[in-house]
């Protein structure tokens, strides 16, 4: 059978991603461009402008980088959803005239969908059991009888928007993860923060709240605020997953997105799946964050089981729940 390849268009956030994937598996390219706000967190306007100046670019990017043109596409995949409207309607304007233009197939793609199937690719997962957790996601979902069913997930922010809120109000620099992480190393005191599980689902706003609280009251080094943040934080995370890991019997257990690069976060996903005698897995941080060859792969396994997207039902949807989405080639 023909080798087919396929163009992905990301850019649901901040990120504006290409990426260039081929059905036998390989990411030919996965090019980048980040909108960084002047101040503050994200404008999804602003961010949106930003990725219709870029988008011409970091296509041609990405082509020169798979070494192919534009004529060598069979089709085009882009992110449907979940996601900031304004920037969605970008990159979703962009599939279309490029899809139109090449007279190929449109495939609309979801945006969770996609971390996950990227993860069961650069590293050989069959079905995981996958903790997804960036700035605008916390979930906890594997497949089940036609779709990824959702085990667990945020009730209201997420863990990375947790993190960054923090830090801002800390005066760390953006993103706020990794800085968070690196000031937890030195601290030692667990001070008692709001830790809230209910049922399988997270809570993260009273938790940020008490922890900025603890900022202004100033009892406590920065150092142990964040180690104490952190402890909850993933603790939190860790309970859930468990849960979830052993309910599902699952053999492996993937972890993707932004905060997935976190080393303590790792440590607790490995400990479990010891536990659990599952194999931990983690998304290589190119593939863990916001990427367009993740988009390009998944519009690469949906084509090939017969998914199309028609460009009268390629609105986007900045709802769109992972576990809403038919997903034909795991069946
Ligand atoms: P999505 O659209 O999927 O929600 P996103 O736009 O938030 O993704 P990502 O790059 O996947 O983008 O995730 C960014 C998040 O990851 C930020 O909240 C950032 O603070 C967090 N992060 C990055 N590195 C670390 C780290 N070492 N420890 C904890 N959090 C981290
Ligand atoms: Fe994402």
């Amino acid at each position: 059978m023909d080798v087919l390849t396929c163009l992905g268009i990301e850019s649901t956030a901040d990120n504006l991603g290409v990426g260039i994937a081929s059905s036998d598996g390989r990411i030919l390219a996965n090019e980048i461009t980040t909108h960084v706000p002047e101040e503050g967190g994200i404008h999804p306007r602003e961010a949106a402008r930003h990725h219709a100046d870029v988008v011409g670019d970091t296509i041609s990017r990405a082509l020169a980088t798979a070494g192919i043109t534009s004529r060598d596409l069979d089709f085009i995949a882009f992110a449907q959803g979940p996601g900031l409207g304004p920037c969605l309607r970008t990159g979703a304007t962009a599939a279309r005239a490029l899809s139109s233009y090449l007279k190929v197939p449109l495939v609309g793609v979801n945006h969770c969908v996609a971390h996950i199937e990227i993860g069961r690719l650069t590293e050989d997962a069959v079905d995981p059991l996958t903790l997804y957790v960036s700035g605008g996601n916390t979930i906890v979902t594997g497949y089940e009888a036609g779709r990824y069913r959702v085990f667990g997930e945020t009730l209201d922010i997420a863990v990375g928007n947790c993190l960054d809120v923090f830090a801002r109000a800390a005066e760390l620099p953006y993103p706020g993860g990794p800085a968070v992480e690196e000031l937890a190393l030195k601290g030692e005191k667990l001070i008692p923060l709001p830790y809230v599980v209910k049922g399988m689902d997270l809570s993260y706003s009273g938790l940020l709240t008490a922890a900025m609280g603890e900022l202004r009251k100033a009892e406590h080094s920065l150092e142990d605020i964040c180690f104490s943040l952190q402890e909850t934080a993933y603790g939190m995370l860790g309970e859930v997953t468990e849960r979830a890991l052993a309910h599902t019997g699952k053999g492996e257990l993937l972890l993707t997105g932004g905060v997935g690069a976190n080393k303590r976060l790792r440590s607790m996903i490995s400990l479990i799946a010891e536990e659990h005698g599952a194999a931990a897995k983690f998304v290589p941080i190119r593939y863990a964050t916001d990427n367009g060859a993740m988009i390009a792969w998944t519009g690469v396994v949906a084509y090939m089981s017969g998914v199309r997207t028609p460009v009268e039902s390629s609105f986007i949807d900045s709802r769109w729940r992972l576990d809403e989405v038919e997903v034909p080639w795991r069946s």
